[in-house]
């Protein structure tokens, strides 16, 4: 039982455990009605002298038997989630039996039931909720596991590291052992027991070793596992080539299951995936669900290495496995497909979801000071700017001295629990550099911006650019001190050309990258022969925001020209952004011409590939938008927003319907970059298209959509009709969509979000699918596709009566019993709105307001709730 108030947690008080666990044997007894769990502990005392009591972490334990090197204790205490005993020895054997009741576990973290299957979720915490243990990720041990169920309903039992036994129990039960010689923290314990499929395969190490690895998933979904298993192979060749990382257990095996509050998690040698992170078939898979998968099944599998055999200290260092894990999943998927693609990408993904938290209440350090609930900070921030800090230091080292550094790293601490100035050393280390300035990428929460001005001096040819650095104040962090900030940069001739660089600045010849570290730098350029086109920030080579007042035509000749594909994507998206900003403050202003210019370079550039058109063609996000204004009015970005679309559609009608018919293949389906790209810009010229206003384009799409052999081409087919007006034809398809495909889970996801992301959905509506059978408020998955879905329809969600506002806040109440990590994930949404003009400013703050109200709060959803009010 939990009695106390939330305690807040901080870095400063880290101290080492009193005692390790060097080793657990557990054993999983699963009955209907309830599991029992028995653990042996081995443990030992860490340091001499007196003996501390020994306080295990323990949650809804209904305690059987507790001993000590076999003698039964009847002096512990176990309240606030802490059992208390009193060793006398510094060696021992801890002993406990417990029950445990995972058919009513709704949190899904530690033991609970996933339809018909068993498994577990111990990341972060989860551990204590199965047995007592020291559960912080500093205490690492060798696990052996044994499972025991009925053998009709279960007959797979697994569990980390290699199979050693298994066998018959008698009474229709059996049993099985597994043995994990690695040592590990307990958030990286994982069981399965079910009735599953299992997809087989090998591969081969380096040096020469078989590992078999395994996919298992309920028996309707043994069809779609074949695209996980080829992506893990290429991620298992990948990481030996680039990091010199082998796989070292016998097996490695993916599990796939309904229920799961996140996309996946890397337990030892048995990862366990939310069902549409693994699943995959040409039908009910999108591309863009391709490559997630892949993504993901890489980012699970690097983290054998980064996060597995080098783990965190604590959670402060989270973004030690995470950042680099999520550093090391693009760097493959850049290999793997298109480099530039992947990484614009990844940057409006920054864009669109960091900035906004580094500039709003929640914003927080990549290693955060303190928390309360460690599942809160499974961030943006602590990922996605993780990971561009560790790209950073990649860019500022450079490919050599990076995979030196990595090496390193991986060799020094193997076995270990480490911290983010560990693997920062190891780079200080190999490369000479010091990083100790650099570090406030760590500490320092807030987007800094840069602001760029240019002087050229055509007489002495003299080019000057001068930076300016400035970080906002940060809940708790009013004073921010430089960042480090690397730019790489170069100059244009007015054919778009690279000149030579000569400067007086720290510019590195070998990277093209400038580095900033005062809050002013000014950096001279000599012998430049004719007034120059700066391009900064390459590839996005530093996570700021850049105010640089450039010319349209400075920006126009990048957008065309710069030989940085990213920086290109870059400048069209500044025009677009530009040209939304104008229009939301002088509407009646209309279009202007280099908006025509730039569409109609980039639709006819014949040397751009289908994914890159795609990308410079897409309108800013009002994400974007929003993150641009200094006070939101939802109906007036909607409105700029929607007259640029417009005016593209209209001006290009022609275009886009050339376009859209040019595109269509009748070639079987293939996931692969090119193939994906035509698919993609099919999809955004049937939009366009259709937003002209032509029937065509709607018969097109609806003809699009049932014709469909492949999920890519069917979506595109239906978001277009849904971007229409035509209600009944909309009702017909979604209606055609759930009659065939409501017996197949992700389509069934699918068909829920397209209705909450749907233009013009009612709060109403929500509700009736709610009701709908297709739904289930216990799915996290399915909780996503409508709640989510919802939050990201712009229109909808600021409606003005504020009822889509307090639409969220009631389903987080409601799943605030259920499952309080998914409840506090969408308080998120509504953290924004000291951003919005006063009525929806007023309406958000009440509503979030509201959730206060509620009785027993989780740590999880007052934490954020509270936050975001403060
Ligand atoms: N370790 C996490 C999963 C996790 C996070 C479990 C928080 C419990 C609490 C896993 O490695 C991860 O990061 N998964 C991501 C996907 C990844 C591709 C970034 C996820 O689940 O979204
Ligand atoms: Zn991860």
């Amino acid at each position: 039982m939990r009695t106390e108030t939330p305690v807040t947690i901080r870095l400063k008080d880290y101290k080492q455990p009193d005692y390790w666990i060097r080793h657990a044997e557990l054993t999983i007894r699963i009955f209907d009605h309830f599991t029992q769990v028995e653990s042996h502990l081995t443990i030992e005392q860490n340091g001499t002298g007196h003996l501390p009591p020994l306080v295990l972490d323990g949650v809804e334990q209904d305690i059987k038997e507790i001993e000590l090197d076999g003698e039964l204790v009847e002096n512990f205490s176990y309240e606030n989630d802490r059992l208390t005993v009193q060793p006398v020895k510094s060696h021992f054997v801890f002993k406990a039996v417990t029950h445990i009741n995972p058919n009513e576990n709704t949190s899904l973290e530690g033991l609970y039931k996933s339809g018909t299957m068993y498994c577990t979720q111990c990341e972060a915490e989860g551990f204590r909720k199965i047995t007592f243990y020291l559960d912080r990720p500093d205490v690492m041990a060798t696990f052996t596991t044994r499972l025991e169920a009925d053998k009709a309903l279960y007959p797979v039992l697994l569990s980390n590291g290699n199979p050693i036994d298994q066998g018959d129990l008698g009474d229709n039960r059996h049993f099985a052992v597994w043995d994990d010689p690695f040592v590990k923290p307990a958030y990286l314990f994982a069981a399965v027991a079910g009735d599953l499929a299992r997809q087989d395969d090998t591969f081969v190490t380096q040096s020469g070793r078989e590992v078999s690895l395994r996919i298992f998933a309920e028996h309707h979904n043994a069809h779609k596992t074949q695209f996980a298993l080829e992506s893990l192979k290429r991620s298992m060749k990948w990481d030996e080539e680039r990091f010199g990382r082998e796989y070292d257990l016998d097996i490695f095996m993916i599990v796939a299951s309904d229920f799961f509050n996140m996309g996946a998690m890397e337990n030892k040698g048995l990862n366990i995936f939310n069902s549409a992170a693994v699943l995959a078939s040409e039908e009910t898979s999108s591309d863009d669900r391709f490559d997630r998968i892949e993504a993901i099944v890489a980012h699970e599998y690097f983290h054998n290495w980064s996060g597995n055999r080098v783990t965190c200290r604590d959670w402060f260092q989270l973004s030690l496995k995470e950042g680099f894990t999520v550093y090391r999943d693009a760097e493959f998927t850049s290999d793997m497909h298109d480099r530039t693609v992947k990484r614009i990408k990844d940057v409006m993904f920054l864009k669109n979801h960091q900035f906004p938290e580094d500039g709003g209440p929640s914003a927080h350090p990549v290693q955060p000071q303190e928390y309360i609930e460690i599942n809160n900070f499974y961030t943006v921030t602590v990922y996605e700017k993780g990971a561009e800090v560790v790209g950073m230091l990649h860019t500022l080292v450079g490919d050599k001295l990076f995979r030196k550094g990595s090496d390193l790293y991986f060799e020094r601490f193997d076995g270990m629990a480490v911290t983010t100035d560990d693997f920062v050393a190891c780079m200080t280390e190999v490369s000479g550099q010091d990083f100790t300035q650099f570090k406030r990428w760590y500490t320092q929460a807030g987007t800094p911006t840069v602001r760029v001005t240019e002087h050229y001096d055509a007489e002495n040819q003299q080019y000057k650019l001068a930076f300016q650095q400035h970080c906002k104040p940060t809940p708790g962090q009013t004073e921010k001190l430089p960042f480090v900030i690397p730019v790489r940069m170069a100059l244009l001739n007015s054919e778009g050309q690279d000149m030579p660089i000569t400067c007086d600045g720290e510019f590195n010849e070998q990277t093209q990258v400038l580095t900033l570290r005062e809050t002013t730098t000014e950096v001279v350029f000599s012998n430049v022969s004719e007034k120059p086109v700066a391009s900064l920030f390459r590839d996005f080579s530093a996570p700021v925001r850049v105010h640089f007042e450039q010319s349209q035509e400075d920006r126009l000749l990048l957008a065309l020209r710069d030989g940085n594909a990213f920086n290109r994507f870059d400048a069209v998206q500044n025009i677009y952004l530009k040209e939304m900003l104008a229009l939301l403050n002088q509407p009646e202003q209309g279009v202007s011409e280099v908006i025509d210019q730039i569409v109609k370079a980039s639709i006819e550039d014949a040397d751009l590939s289908n994914a890159m058109k795609s990308v410079m063609l897409t309108l800013p996000s009002y994400q974007l938008l929003m993150d641009n204004v200094d006070v939101v009015d939802p109906q007036r970005l909607i409105a700029a927003r929607e007259t640029l679309k417009k005016h593209l559609a209209v001006q290009f009608a022609e275009q886009w319907a050339a376009m859209t018919q040019s595109l269509a293949s009748a070639d079987d389906y293939q996931f692969n970059a090119e193939e994906a790209g035509r698919r993609e810009l099919q999809g955004l010229a049937l939009s366009y298209w259709v937003n002209s206003g032509s029937d065509d384009a709607l018969s097109y799409a609806e003809a699009l959509y049932r014709a469909a052999h492949n999920q890519t081409d069917r979506l595109n087919g239906l978001r277009a009709v849904l971007e229409s007006d035509e209600t009944e034809r909309q009702q017909a398809l979604l209606g055609h969509f759930y009659r065939h495909w409501h017996n197949d889970t992700q389509m069934i996801e699918t068909w829920l979000s397209m209705q909450a992301t749907a233009d013009g959905v009612t709060v109403e509506q929500l509700h009736s699918l709610m009701e709908h059978e297709a739904f289930d408020i216990k799915n996290p998955n399915k909780v996503r596709s409508v709640v989510g879905g919802f939050a990201m329809n712009f229109k909808s969600f600021h409606d003005e009566q504020g009822a889509g506002y307090q639409f969220v806040a009631d389903m987080i109440v409601k799943l605030n019993a259920i499952n309080p990590q998914i409840a506090a994930r969408f308080v998120k949404v509504l953290e924004s709105w000291r951003k919005f003009t006063p009525m929806r400013s007023e309406q958000m703050q009440a509503a979030l307001t509201s959730i206060l109200a509620a009785s027993d709060l989780s740590p999880d959803v007052l934490e954020l709730t509270q936050k975001a009010l403060a």
